[in-house]
């Protein structure tokens, strides 16, 4: 019985290698810049779910705002059923030479907030959650009391401890340490915040139009109903 099912399932395995290897050849062929119309499926990974990753730091205020106000939209469109979202804090900081310590644009209460950030993304990995929990913060941030942030954790009924506990044994600057890392080695490197990327395609100042490159850049099944309205 186990080994006629071993066997089937090595057959099944077979036939999805010789799949895969044929479609990649077949989108190979047709060269990886034959970008047509509609569902693209002449790019290669365009039936995979679309990366979608915001580079950020936490108190710039256009980053907030596309955060809590565009970004929303990726659940509440169920854009996110096609979408791997990807926040990246740490945005314009870096670590300084002499002391290996991190500088933020706009001073440590940043570098805090983005410490606060990075636990958030580590320590969950829903990416609902991680959303809710930064859309909170980033809220409090716009209105100006940020110090009151262990409401987010509260209001979403998260866990204190594990998260102060990231927070104080400074996991979430050593977090920090590859985020800029990440981001020092993007090409072409941000010019602006938030930095949408798609697909590795930056969307430059278009950025609160993502859903309009997300749907170009899919080309599964499952097309969402947003991705069909005549406006994307
Ligand atoms: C780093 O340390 C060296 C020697 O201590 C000093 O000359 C230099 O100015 C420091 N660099 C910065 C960016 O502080
Ligand atoms: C680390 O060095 C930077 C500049 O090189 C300085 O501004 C900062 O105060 C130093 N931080 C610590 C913790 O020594
Ligand atoms: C913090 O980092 C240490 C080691 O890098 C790890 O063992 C620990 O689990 C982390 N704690 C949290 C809460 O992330
Ligand atoms: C999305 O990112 C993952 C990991 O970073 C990568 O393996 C995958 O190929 C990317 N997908 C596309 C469609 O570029
Ligand atoms: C998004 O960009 C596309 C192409 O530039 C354009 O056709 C569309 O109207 C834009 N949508 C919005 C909401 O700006």
């Amino acid at each position: 019985m186990f080994h006629s099912k071993l066997v089937i399932t090595n057959a099944l395995m077979l036939i999805l290698f010789l799949f895969m290897y044929e479609s990649e050849g077949a989108s190979n062929s047709f060269g990886l810049l034959s970008v047509g119309d509609g569902a693209n499926i002449n790019q290669p990974f365009a039936h995979q779910k679309v990366n979608l990753s915001v580079y950020y730091n936490s108190l710039c205020q256009s980053c907030a705002q596309f955060i809590i106000k565009d970004l929303k939209n990726v659940f509440d469109s169920n854009l996110i059923s096609i979408v791997n979202l990807r926040l990246v804090p740490w945005a314009n900081a870096h670590i300084n030479n002499n002391n290996s310590s991190i500088s933020c644009q706009n001073g440590p209460d940043e570098c805090e907030l983005n410490s606060l950030e990075s636990c958030a993304l580590n320590l969950w990995h829903k990416v609902d959650i991680q959303y809710e929990l930064i859309n909170c913060f980033e809220f409090l941030a716009i209105r100006g009391t940020i110090n009151t942030w262990k409401e987010c954790l509260d209001q979403l009924g998260l866990p204190m401890e594990l998260f102060l506990n990231c927070f104080n044994m400074g996991n979430g600057t050593q977090l920090g340490k590859a985020y800029i890392n990440q981001i020092a080695h993007l090409s072409p490197s941000p010019s602006f915040v938030p930095w949408v990327v798609v697909n590795n395609q930056p969307v430059g100042k278009d950025y609160a139009n993502f859903t309009h490159y997300v749907c170009k850049a899919y080309g599964g099944v499952a097309v969402p109903e947003v991705c069909k309205s005549p406006l994307k």
